[in-house]
């Protein structure tokens, strides 16, 4: 399946540019975390730098026969301070994506009939609306001079879901079975 629609390709480009840089930045602020003796917000960083990898991956396969070399505008969060400012802006960078960006990239995937570019931006809104509220309860943690008191997390490998301790039989979100959930331990 093939785009055919120059919005949603552009969309896609774009979302691909921004879930890009997230996955790098969230990788940053890890280190920068583990170098604050915080290492559970630094594995929380991890676990949702690589679900924002599979959002990268389901935007680049959308546009598979889109080839060509583009200039992408994106929207991004640059800056590296302390743990606690790197979570703020981690919450600002999720909930651009759930208030701004997905909604409109997805309901002009749903208008020009794109189902590929529909699938990958249902998947990233519905796991960003997770992320959002993890790094949230991290930030409170961190605001108190904290760790974050997490087990395990997993995230699904294709639609990016996030879960912290229970591993769901399947994954609400796209389906796929536990067994293929990637885990984030201690
Ligand atoms: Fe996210
Ligand atoms: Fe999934």
């Amino acid at each position: 399946m093939s785009v055919k629609n120059a919005m949603t390709a552009d969309f896609l480009r774009s979302a691909y540019g921004g879930e890009s840089m997230a996955h790098m930045r969230y990788l940053i602020w890890a280190d920068v975390a583990e170098k604050e003796k915080m290492p559970n917000i630094a594995r929380l960083f991890r676990a949702i730098a690589y679900a924002e990898l599979a959002h990268a991956d389901n935007h680049f396969r959308a546009l598979k026969d889109q080839v060509g070399d583009f200039s992408v505008t994106a929207g991004a969060v640059f800056g590296s301070g302390k743990t606690v400012e790197n979570l703020q802006g981690a919450i600002d960078g999720e909930l651009h994506e759930i208030e701004q960006m997905y909604p409109v990239y997805l309901e002009t995937a749903r208008l020009q009939k794109e189902k590929a570019a529909e699938r990958a931006f249902h998947y990233a809104l519905e796991a960003e609306k997770i992320h959002a509220e993890l790094f949230k309860e991290a930030q409170a943690a961190a605001k108190q001079g904290k760790d974050l008191e997490i087990g395990p997390i997993y995230v699904c490998p294709v639609c990016g879901h996030t879960v912290k301790e229970n591993l769901p039989e399947a994954c609400p979100v796209c389906g796929v079975k536990k067994e293929k959930y990637k885990h984030f331990t201690a």
